[in-house]
């Protein structure tokens, strides 16, 4: 699960900081990508070259990063990039001004600007651990919806014996795996998606396509990855980068997105088709390029076969859902779509709503079942995302 997560490290002023480099090393193991913050006490025990080396990545401590240019370490990006933050070792003065909301330093002003899930793995030694101040800081930063990885009894630096050991840097990993695989939804779960247009050749050098870029497809595949489906991406040539996780085949005509998704439907729990496939190719591809000699030229198309309905035909426990994208009479057609063509659902576009469609960012649905129709509002691709996989949530 953690495979090509962010993962924004935290490292304050404990001698636990030692293990930081191991648990650096642990999460690049699970293929996860590592950034580093390191305070300024945490410099006593730990060096910036190693953990650069281990994350392959700079580690942040300041704000600027040189004062003849003015560069400096933007504390609102790191928090974006983030997947997960973690600090560990998080000393009793940081689980102090974790609750105070300071924000002085790099390290302060990124944790108050991080959206993403927090670990907190305490570092100190016993008696500093069992004050009455430590435990009503992790006691408000459990209420407020931190992740506190318990410190373990047993021998300390200062040579006492009790609580307050860091948790060690596997057992940490091990933690926030688990922590993804508990909130992966649909994990399992096969999902094949098909996005982006098709093009059908007229000759070696012109097709007939459209003007798709795959958007919609794409933010549906890394959606799904995130919710821990395994993923595969049938696209039409578009140029998006691959999702994370995703296993990406990319063809160029109806015909050759076709003979992918017939070879992988069987073994899919869930299709959806946002590709914008060609309704028309021509009859024969010419083998060379077709001269202009001519003033007038037409070329003889056929139909192209309907992958959509096709699969839907012969569907068992397949979720099959289609997109619609429509001009006039939207519902209607949409839901005569859904009907002769067999699916579970289609996804409604119309092409009169503004920001929605072929190359906008955004777009405004209407997911149609046989049952009912849901509206939603406009919002980025990746939201629209969000309310077709909680539909399918809904639907598993
Ligand atoms: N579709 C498909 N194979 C085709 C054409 C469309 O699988 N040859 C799928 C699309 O991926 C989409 C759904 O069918 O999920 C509806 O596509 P759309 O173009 O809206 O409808 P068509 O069936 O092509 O009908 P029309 O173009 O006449 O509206």
């Amino acid at each position: 699960m953690l495979s090509g997560k962010n993962v924004l490290l935290a490292i304050t002023g404990s001698i636990a900081a030692y293990k930081s480099a191991y648990l650096v090393r642990d999460f690049i193991k699970r293929g996860a990508n590592v950034k580093v913050i390191i305070t300024e006490a945490a410099l006593q025990f730990v060096t910036p070259v190693t953990l650069s080396t281990l994350s392959k990545n700079p580690v942040y401590k300041d704000f600027l990063k040189s004062t003849d240019t003015g560069e400096w370490n933007n504390h609102v990006e790191l928090a974006s990039w983030s997947d997960i933050m973690v600090i560990a070792p998080a000393t009793a003065n940081t689980l102090s001004n974790l609750v105070s909301g300071k924000g002085d330093s790099l390290f302060l002003a990124t944790y108050l600007s991080c959206n993403a899930p927090i670990f907190v793995a305490p570092a100190m030694d016993l008696d500093m651990f069992k004050n009455e101040s430590t435990q009503n800081n992790i006691k408000i930063l459990k209420n407020r919806k931190l992740n506190i990885i318990e410190p373990k009894s047993g021998e300390l630096a200062s040579g006492l014996d009790g609580k307050g050991r860091m948790e060690e840097p596997e057992q940490i990993t091990t933690i926030i795996n688990q922590y993804f695989l508990d909130k992966a939804s649909l994990r399992n779960l096969r999902i094949l998606i098909s996005a982006g247009p098709t093009y059908e050749s007229i000759d070696p050098v012109r097709f007939i396509g459209n003007h798709s870029s795959g958007k919609m497809g794409f933010a549906l595949a890394r959606e799904a990855e995130k919710r821990g489906a395994n993923v595969e991406l049938i696209t039409g040539p578009v140029s998006l980068e691959t999702p994370r996780n995703v296993q990406r085949t990319d063809v160029s005509s109806a015909n050759e997105m076709k003979k992918e998704i017939e070879d992988r439907f069987i073994n899919t729990d869930v299709l959806i088709m946002s590709a914008a496939v060609s309704d028309f190719q021509p009859v024969k591809m010419a083998p060379n390029k077709i001269k202009k000699d001519e003033l007038e030229m037409s070329v003889s198309l056929k139909k192209t076969p309907d992958i959509l309905k096709d699969l839907a035909k012969i569907k068992k426990k397949q979720i099959v859902i289609g997109f619609a994208l429509e001009t006039e009479s939207e519902k209607k057609n949409a839901y005569e779509k859904m009907k002769k063509k067999n699916l579970d659902a289609i996804v409604l576009n119309s092409l009169n709503d503004k920001g929605s469609g072929f190359g906008f960012d955004t777009n405004k649905i209407t997911l149609i079942t046989p049952l009912e129709e849901r509206k939603f509002d406009l919002k980025s691709k990746d939201l629209v995302a969000v309310d077709i996989l909680n539909f399918i949530e809904e639907c598993i």
